[in-house]
């Protein structure tokens, strides 16, 4: 599976948001991760449907949300509407049968449904959604800052849940030129990295390096 970069804004400078995500997309990003998060399923807040409206005018790259909420489906629709390309749930917000519901409306609208789970959640949590996602994210850090180190824990899980899924696997959390190579040999295929992109003087350089890796 070819590897996709997905920076994550949430380490960008946001006085100069189309610049920053011009910047990662000059350099190679294949799609661009957004994370939202509600103050109460994490503890920060950072944007709602309204910028990423906004960002969806500024950028042709796919756009990777990342829910960080409680109550994701009273929101998925704004999401959606704002131009969303992927909308990922955590399976600690929501029930399998509602986020069966979401995802079929989902694929019906063209978008993709994702699920994520946390570092300390199981992966048995999110067998019952599996032939309803085409992407799980794997947390590598505790949601909710960018910044914090990979938990290395987190290569065992990518490894089975490679063995038993055979749709996007993206990992999310303290990636960087470190982890990655450990990271894609255990079978994920799409990586979202934060700080070591945005924090990088030379981006593009920053991408190559956590692509070129396995
Ligand atoms: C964490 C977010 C991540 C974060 C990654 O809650 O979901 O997407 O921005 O940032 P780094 O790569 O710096 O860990
Ligand atoms: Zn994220």
């Amino acid at each position: 599976m070819r590897v996709r970069i997905a920076p994550s804004i949430l380490s960008a400078d946001f006085s100069c948001l189309d610049r920053e995500i011009k910047r990662v997309e000059e350099a190679g990003a294949d799609l661009l991760h957004i994370d939202i998060m509600d103050g109460h399923f994490v503890p920060n807040i950072t944007i709602g449907p309204v910028v990423v409206k906004y960002i969806r005018r500024v950028t042709r790259l796919p756009l990777d949300v990342h829910l960080m909420i409680e109550n994701p489906g009273d929101f998925v629709d704004s999401f959606v509407e704002a131009g969303s390309d992927m909308i990922t749930m955590h399976i600690e917000t929501i029930s399998p049968s509602k986020f069966k519901a979401q995802s079929s409306k989902l694929k019906k609208k063209g978008v993709k449904p994702g699920i994520s789970l946390n570092p300390a959640t199981a992966l048995e949590k999110i067998k019952p959604v599996l032939n309803w996602v085409d992407l799980v994210l794997v947390m590598s850090v505790n949601p909710g800052f960018s910044g914090q180190a990979f938990i290395p824990g987190s290569l065992t899980k990518i490894k089975k849940l490679r063995s038993m899924f055979k749709g996007d696997i993206s990992v999310d959390g303290g990636v960087n030129d470190k982890f990655c190579a450990d990271i894609i040999n255990a079978g994920a295929n799409i990586l979202a990295a934060g700080s070591f992109i945005f924090g990088a003087k030379d981006a593009r350089q920053a991408i190559e390096r956590i692509r070129n890796a396995a």
